[in-house]
């Protein structure tokens, strides 16, 4: 029987196989019991705080609405509080111990969320470092589950970006889920040895396998799910997209790639996604590149195979099963 109380959630790397399976289970329950309008107020009293140190609409909406649903109060911490002008991780981390049952952490390397866990007597919950985004892939794979009925055997292609949060959580999870986990790119946007080494291990116990490849209508043959995130991400400096923009325009997920995968590939995108040039930022990157999408073009994002949006709603799911599982 798997019990999770009082457990952070920093990375799935922490998670078994079994623990992922009753998160993404519990989540299944509480978005049926969402639709059908049953209460589940399980933690009513309750507060949480929720400090983003990167700016969000998905994760601190579905903390946001999953702790309300739970019967918590929340409290949102950014640009005005004191984490880390005036006041150290370690002192944050002891100060909202006395007030909050549990913390969500948004911010930039992977040891400052450890950090806050290590002071913290509560759980804390990672929404985000520059290394993994493991909540996101809790809602990914409960939309592939929701998709294929099942994740064991799925064929995952990642293109783009592999070494940053994105690529670094899908294979790890995939590595525990027994999906079969393909990264995509230039060799130097592959994920760090040492990561690819511990999924390799892990991958084997569950019957799955670990590939790169920098061809990508080769690594897309039989591929179920096709996924990509931005080429630059949150706290990258805007100079980098011409470098990005030239070693990545290959690996676009375009309608010509989706059709070199299996008949009953979705596309799926952690989002915020670059596909057209109605948002500031894609407008001026786009201009100023001279080009029509980014990452995926909006006839791919905007088809019938595109499953972004059942996939953002899961966020909330997910994210609400890891706090109901963890307090
Ligand atoms: N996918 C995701 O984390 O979205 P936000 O940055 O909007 O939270
Ligand atoms: N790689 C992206 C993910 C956003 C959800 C970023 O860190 O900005």
């Amino acid at each position: 029987m798997v019990n999770l109380k009082g457990r952070d959630f920093l990375k799935l790397l922490d998670f078994t196989s079994e623990e992922i399976e009753y998160l993404l289970e519990l989540a299944a329950d509480l978005k049926a019991k969402k639709k059908a309008g049953i209460p589940h107020r399980m933690h009513e009293g309750k507060n949480v705080a929720l400090i983003f140190e990167k700016t969000s609409t998905r994760t601190r909406c579905s903390f946001e609405v999953g702790a309300n649903d739970l019967g918590m109060g929340s409290t949102y911490l950014a640009e005005g509080s004191q984490i880390g002008k005036k006041e150290s991780i370690a002192d944050t981390a002891r100060v909202l111990s006395g007030m909050f049952d549990g913390i969500e952490y948004r911010g930039y390397g992977q040891e400052l969320v450890e950090e806050l866990a290590k002071y913290a007597s509560v759980p804390v919950w990672n929404g985000l470092t520059n290394e993994f985004h493991p909540t996101q892939i809790l809602a990914d794979f409960l939309t592939i589950k929701e998709q294929f009925g099942h994740l064991k055997g799925i064929n995952f292609v990642y293109m783009g970006d592999a070494r940053y949060n994105m690529g670094n959580s899908l294979m790890v999870g995939c590595a525990k889920m027994g999906i079969n986990f393909t990264a995509c790119a230039p060799k130097k946007y592959f994920p760090d040895h040492d990561l690819v080494d511990t999924c390799k291990a892990i991958a084997k116990e569950n019957g799955c396998e670990i590939k790169f490849s920098e061809n990508p209508t080769e690594a897309v043959k039989d591929a179920n799910v096709i996924y990509t995130d931005v080429w630059v991400s949150m706290g990258e400096p805007m100079e980098v997209w011409k470098e990005r923009i030239d070693d990545l325009m290959p690996y676009q997920v375009n309608q010509k790639l989706m059709d070199a995968a299996a008949d009953d590939v979705v596309f799926m995108h952690c989002l915020p996604a670059y596909h057209d040039h109605k948002t500031k930022v894609g407008k001026e990157i786009g201009e100023r590149f001279g080009c029509d999408a980014l990452e995926v073009t909006d006839e791919v994002f905007e088809s019938e195979r595109s499953i972004v949006f059942r996939e953002a709603e899961n966020r909330m799911h997910t994210i609400k099963a890891v706090m109901a599982a963890t307090l």
